[in-house]
């Protein structure tokens, strides 16, 4: 590429981001769950070990939710399509029919995705899921961690649709020796997601956010997200708002004497995704947490760890821990307005994999099935 076509490239990737401005500035509010009066939650069971997890998952929500399924109120889809053959064959990645069927829900339960990778036997289409976070603009991960013996109760707001995601793919290769990769900041995109931390802080009676960015280096865009936040923070005047660098937070997250002191934590895509991974790992592993990534009008809820195919080669998925895509339909129920269904499916959870482990999964053969851990979570439920 010369000087004057990444110029053109430029021009067109600052046109398009002002669109997206425009239509950010035009949309509505959250959607109110508790006054309507049919809700359509549509489940994606994804890749490899994703239909046979999901599908736990979905039999957990029939159970939770039997009354209102009945009554009509709630209606579970199953969306069919969303799996790497079918992405590779359409190189799309979300095949457009599939996204039509997806955008007829309210929200979504998903399971873990392939995203293919330099090398490897599939095209090199997007990732789903950061294609699904921009299609549906849910612009706020939301990815909680706890862990109550060591008095760690966080909540990470991580941007979910801007920052290095935003045009990720569209980095210029001016020549052999020049590459440059843009990363963006929006006024409203940073509005949004801080505010949203503010209001779950308020919601849940937490006292502090902390803000995370490397705005020291990165002046820019992480500039204005750190003086979005201290601006926001002055509406919240209970709430105490303090700031970190990317760098020391991470050091932070294993310091023992003050890491419980964090309570709600808001930061740009790309220090969320990493700081997350960390927090999830202090928890007992990746494929613990849940994740929820909200918008305005949409919302979907999934597993954080991979679709393990090695798994599945050896036929060993129908031993595969639902526990991750439990926990996201647990915040898929919170997030609905079932919150008393929510702590009790979570406080199952917490029982089930900390307290009782009276069914051990190993993910083979010598350990218990999914569907026998599924079993053991609603009998839990039952009791609470
Ligand atoms: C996550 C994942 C994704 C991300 C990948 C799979 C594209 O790491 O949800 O954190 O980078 O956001
Ligand atoms: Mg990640």
């Amino acid at each position: 590429m010369n000087i004057e076509e990444a110029k053109e490239k430029f021009t067109a990737l600052v046109e398009a981001q002002l669109d997206r401005i425009a239509a950010l500035k035009a949309e509505g509010d959250f959607v109110d769950y508790k006054n309507k009066d049919h809700i359509i939650i549509g489940v994606c069971g994804g890749d490899g070990i994703g239909p046979s997890i999901t599908h736990q998952a979905e039999r957990i929500l029939r159970y939770l939710l039997k009354d209102d399924i009945e009554s009509g109120r709630i209606e579970i889809r199953d969306i069919e399509g969303l799996t790497i053959e079918r992405r590779a064959a359409e190189l799309a990645a979300v095949p457009p029919a599939v996204l039509e069927e997806i955008k007829k829900c309210d929200v979504i339960l998903k399971g873990p995705t392939t995203t293919p990778r330099k090398g490897d036997e599939w095209p090199n289409v997007e990732s789903a899921n950061v294609a699904l976070r921009k299609e549906l603009d849910l612009f706020a991960n939301v990815r909680p961690v706890k862990i109550p013996e060591l008095g760690i109760d966080w909540m990470f707001y991580r941007e979910n649709t801007e920052g290095g995601y935003a045009i990720g793919k569209e980095g210029v290769t001016i020549n052999d020796d020049l590459c440059i990769d843009f990363t963006v900041a929006t006024q409203p995109g940073c509005d949004r997601i801080i505010r949203a931390a503010f209001e779950n802080a308020k919601a849940n009676g937490r006292t502090r956010v902390t803000a995370v960015t490397k705005a020291n280096i990165i002046k820019t865009t992480d500039g204005r997200f750190l003086d979005t936040f201290y601006k926001i923070a002055e509406e919240y005047p209970d709430i105490q708002a303090d700031d970190w660098y990317i760098d020391i937070m991470t050091a932070k997250l294993l310091d023992e004497a003050r890491r419980r002191d964090f309570q709600v934590v808001v930061l740009p895509n790309l220090y969320g995704d990493i700081i997350t991974d960390e927090a999830a790992e202090i928890q007992g592993g990746v494929g613990t947490a849940g994740s929820a990534n909200i918008g305005k009008k949409y919302a979907m809820f999934e597993a954080i760890h991979g679709s393990a195919p090695r798994m599945v080669k050896e036929g060993r998925e129908i031993y595969a821990d639902p526990s991750s895509i439990i926990k996201a339909a647990a915040m898929l129920l919170n997030h609905i307005g079932y919150q008393e269904k929510a702590e009790k499916l979570e406080r199952a959870l917490y029982i089930c994999s900390t307290e009782e482990k009276k069914v051990v999964l190993t993910g083979r053969s010598t350990g218990a099935t999914s569907e026998e851990y599924a079993d053991y979570i609603m009998d839990t439920v039952s009791k609470l």
